[in-house]
């Protein structure tokens, strides 16, 4: 399975902080949004990722990763010219993506929980196994923000509604998808919505006509967070915060990702680690043991 995380926008809801620096780039407590992501991406065993951002940010992004390979990873990188849409990244991908299955984490989702890699990896199995889309729902206070499941008196899936006035659920659709590879076709058969993209939420629902739409529910141990606002932000900043200082295990640390998946050795994380000794994180690094989890 190919991973591919978009990074792009104008992050207008967030200026001025995101005038000139790409929403994706500010951090969260101690690292780049972006590692929240791709750290989802890693933790579900996704060694192949496209990041996809505009023209004016992508350098940033190739400058902050690279070629991924002092991770174990293979990262390429594409620019989007407009913000088109979320469905986009499979046309933009398409090469990308080849014949395989397809993750698509949005670049400004931080999760967090113990569930998570369970989760991720029975998504990855039924896309392989079964060639569904798994989508994921998570109650929200507010829902209207969001891509909204609807449910009938079963709990069965009835549509999902991109941004509803009127939300039939509190269940929002966060942003980490699971595709098999026909959402490349289909992405190519989405009309651009009102707001003039081609969204998400009618590549969903297409798999829900076909029968073939996974919604899992997260319960109450996941932590989905808000980044869309500057208080959002905060408050991510201080979930991490507040974890990391009880627990001493980093949240989204994507070099102890790679390290306990087995993408890189100990002298590989030992080097990344000397590297950025001068911080905490880099401390962190060397201070990591083999029989901690
Ligand atoms: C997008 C999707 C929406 C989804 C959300 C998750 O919204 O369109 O369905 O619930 O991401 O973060 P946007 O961030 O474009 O407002």
């Amino acid at each position: 399975m190919k991973g591919i995380i978009l990074a792009g926008g104008r992050g207008t809801r967030l200026y001025p902080m995101t005038k000139s620096i790409s929403k994706q780039l500010l951090p969260i407590y101690d690292k780049p949004l972006i590692y929240y992501p791709l750290s989802v991406l890693l933790l579900a065993s996704i060694k192949d990722i496209l990041i996809i951002s505009t023209p004016h940010d992508i350098k940033q992004y190739e400058e902050l990763l690279g070629d991924g390979h002092s991770l174990g990873i293979h990262l390429e990188y594409k620019v989007q010219m407009e913000p088109k849409g979320l469905a986009d990244a499979f046309i933009i991908g398409e090469e990308f993506i080849g014949e395989d299955d397809v993750c698509l984490c949005l670049g400004d989702n931080v999760f967090y929980g113990q569930a998570l890699t369970e989760d991720l990896k029975e998504a990855k199995r039924i896309v392989s196994s079964e060639k569904k889309a798994v989508i994921f729902g998570y109650p929200v206070k507010n829902p209207t923000a969001f891509g909204v499941v609807e449910f009938d008196k079963e709990y069965n899936v009835v549509s999902i509604e991109e941004k509803p006035s009127q939300p039939k659920s509190d269940f929002a659709v966060p942003g980490l998808y699971f595709y098999d590879n026909s959402v490349i076709k289909k992405a190519k058969c989405v009309k651009p919505s009102k707001r003039g993209e081609i969204e998400i939420t009618a590549i969903n629902n297409m798999y829900l006509d076909e029968g073939s739409l996974k919604v899992k529910l997260l319960g109450r141990g996941m932590a989905w967070l808000d980044t869309g606002t500057p208080q959002g932000m905060l408050n991510a900043a201080q979930f991490v915060q507040s974890v990391q200082e009880r627990q001493g295990f980093y949240i989204s640390c994507i070099e102890e990702i790679a390290w306990r998946r087995g993408f890189i050795d100990d002298a590989q994380l030992k080097k990344l680690g000397e590297e950025l000794k001068m911080t905490e994180y880099g401390k962190y690094l060397l201070s990591l043991k083999r029989s901690e989890h």
